[in-house]
């Protein structure tokens, strides 16, 4: 097969839950939505953090420790798109509505997490970010501040505002290929990158196990597993 790309090709890359899936992380809409009796919607709010934080917090140590234990591996898809990385370098931004590492894992390096990342914390008051693979509850508190203030999962909730969002734009605009795996088309700002990319002219592709609710929006589509089709696509773009 012939390599697609050339030597000046940008490629900005959007994955969603379905490339986690095969990796043994449940998507949002697949399934039947719910933790605990809980839809996520439930936990994933800035209300249920102030109706229930305790419950907000266990939901997120769960869903941390299943990484931070080695439950859950990145698979073929994670690992292709390092590859194509590897390749493109700079010319290369992967953007995920992920909170799990498995980018990281697989050896992403150009990663922008515009949900919030699992493995880290903020303060309530100051929003400094802090790395962490620690439980953490409403008792645990900030080093930043005097007096220490409470801390908080980094993840956008329901209601707030994706994270990246300058950085995002200006790589959509200069993208020669978007490509989104693995995500429903069903969360805006994410779910609006597609015709941002078709404006500003770049090929759009979409690779998903089934059609998502804009798949209209894009030039070209694959559907499968995201382990066979991210891997097949990128020996298409690579060769
Ligand atoms: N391979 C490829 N695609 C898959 C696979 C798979 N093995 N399994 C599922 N999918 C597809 C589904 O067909 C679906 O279209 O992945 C998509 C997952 O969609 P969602 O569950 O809606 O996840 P996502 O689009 O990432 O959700 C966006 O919504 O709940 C919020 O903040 C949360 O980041 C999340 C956002």
């Amino acid at each position: 097969m012939s390599n697609l790309l050339t030597k000046q090709s940008r490629v900005v890359v959007l994955t969603g839950a379905g490339i986690s899936a095969e990796s043994g992380l449940k998507t949002f809409r697949d399934n039947d939505g719910l933790w605990e009796n809980h839809s996520i919607e439930e936990v994933a709010t800035p209300e249920a953090f102030a109706r229930n934080p305790d419950l907000v917090y266990r939901f997120y140590n769960q869903r941390r420790a299943q990484l931070t234990h080695g439950e859950v591996y990145p698979n073929e898809g994670h690992k292709a798109l390092a590859k194509l990385e590897a390749q493109l370098g700079d010319r290369f931004l992967l953007v995920t509505q992920n909170v799990d590492n498995l980018h990281e894992l697989a050896g992403s390096q150009r990663v922008l997490h515009m949900h919030g990342d699992l493995l880290s914390y903020r303060c309530c008051r100051s929003g400094q970010v802090v790395e962490t693979t620690a439980a953490y509850d409403r008792h645990s508190r900030c080093d930043c501040c005097t007096p220490a203030n409470s801390i908080r999962p980094n993840i956008v909730w329901f209601g707030e505002m994706p994270m990246h969002m300058e950085q995002i734009s200006s790589a959509l605009e200069n993208a020669d290929y978007f490509i989104s795996i693995g995500t429903s088309g069903s969360v805006y700002p994410a779910a609006g990158f597609v015709k941002e990319a078709n404006y500003y002219g770049a090929h759009t592709v979409e690779l998903n196990l089934e059609p998502s609710s804009n798949h209209y929006e894009f030039s070209q589509s694959y559907y499968g597993l995201a382990s066979d089709v991210i891997p097949q696509y990128v020996e298409q773009l690579i060769g």
